[in-house]
C-alpha cells in the first residue's frame, strides 16, 4: 500500500482523539435533526491541514467546510465525524471518514470507529484491509443478508418511498439495520458484516471512503442514476457483496426511485 495512504490513516488514528472531549458545543444545522459539534470543526480542521500536505496540489472537500468546486485531480473527501447523533447521544457508533477521490474515482477509503479502535483501509487495486487484516465482502445471497438503510434523515419529504423499498427488501432477506453512520454500515458490507445498502440521499463525505472500501473488498457500490462519483452534490447510494444481489436491489429501489428526486448541489 502506497506510504501517503498509511500515513493518512495515521492522521485520521489521531483525529480520533478530537472526538474523545465530552466538552463541546451543540449547533444545529439547516433542518431539525441535523447538529454539528465543536468537535465535527475541530477534526475537520486538523484534517484539511494535515492531509492536503501528504499530495501536492490536493485539496479537501469537508462537510463542515465545502464552498468550492474541485478540479484538482486529488481531493480529500471528509466526514469529520459520521453519525453526529449518534455521537451527541454517546452511543459509540460514530467515525470519521476519508476518501480520497483521484480523477473522479473514489481511489482510496479509510474509515475509523475510535470506539471499537477499528481502522478500514483501502487502496485501488491493493485490496481492503481491517486492522492490518485484509477483509472481503460476505457469501451469503440476498434472502440471507442484512441490509443496511435509513429514512432519508434530513430531508423527510423523501421518507415514504425509503420505508417501501426497505419493507420490500426486509421481506425478502434476513434482517435490517439502521445504525446512523453511513460510512461505517458501508465499512460493513466491505468487511462481510451486511451485504446490502440503500440510502436515498448521500453526500460524497459519507460514501467515498465506503465506495473505495467495497470495490476493493468485492463489492459492488454505485451512485444511483448518475454518472461517476459526483463531488457537487446528492445522490442516491446501493451497494452489496456480490451482482447478483446488486442487481436484485436496483431492481427494487428503480422501481420506486425512477429517477433522483431532487436536484441540489453542494456549496
Ligand atoms: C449522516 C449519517 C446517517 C445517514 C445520513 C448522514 P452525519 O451523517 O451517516 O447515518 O443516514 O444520511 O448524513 O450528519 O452524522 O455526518
Ligand atoms: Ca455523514
Ligand atoms: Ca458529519
Amino acid at each position: 500500500m502506497d506510504q501517503v495512504i498509511i500515513k493518512a490513516a495515521e492522521i485520521v488514528r489521531q483525529a480520533g482523539k478530537l472526538m474523545d472531549s465530552s466538552d463541546y458545543e451543540i449547533e444545529q444545522k439547516g433542518n431539525m435533526s441535523n447538529y454539528v459539534t465543536d468537535a465535527d470543526k475541530a477534526v475537520e480542521a486538523f484534517l484539511t491541514e494535515r492531509l492536503t500536505g501528504l499530495i501536492k496540489g490536493s485539496e479537501i472537500l469537508g462537510e463542515e467546510n465545502h464552498h468550492r468546486i474541485h478540479t484538482v485531480s486529488d481531493v480529500w473527501v471528509v466526514d469529520p465525524i459520521d453519525g453526529t447523533s449518534n455521537f451527541i447521544r454517546g452511543i459509540g457508533f460514530s467515525g470519521i471518514s476519508v476518501g480520497l477521490v483521484r480523477d473522479g474515482e473514489p481511489y482510496a477509503g479509510i474509515i475509523f470507529n475510535p470506539y471499537r479502535d477499528e481502522m478500514f483501509v483501502s487502496e485501488m487495486g491493493q485490496g481492503a484491509w481491517l486492522n492490518g487484516k485484509h477483509i472481503t465482502v460476505s457469501d451469503r445471497d440476498f434472502s440471507h443478508s442484512h441490509l443496511c438503510s435509513a429514512m432519508c434523515l434530513y430531508d423527510k419529504r423523501y421518507a415514504a418511498p425509503c420505508f417501501r423499498i426497505i419493507e420490500e427488501i426486509y421481506m425478502q432477506s434476513d434482517d435490517l439495520r439502521r445504525m446512523g453512520t453511513a460510512s461505517l454500515e458501508l465499512a460493513l458490507v466491505a468487511a462481510g458484516r451486511a451485504e446490502l445498502y440503500f440510502e436515498m440521499r448521500l453526500f460524497p463525505w459519507d460514501a467515498a471512503a465506503g465506495f473505495a472500501l467495497i470495490r476493493e473488498a468485492g463489492g459492488i457500490a454505485e451512485c444511483l442514476h448518475c454518472e461517476g462519483f459526483p463531488l457537487d452534490r446528492p445522490f442516491p447510494v446501493i451497494a452489496a457483496n456480490n451482482r447478483e444481489s446488486f442487481e436484485k436491489l436496483k431492481e427494487i429501489v428503480c422501481r420506486h426511485v425512477p429517477k433522483v428526486p431532487y436536484d441540489e448541489r453542494i456549496g
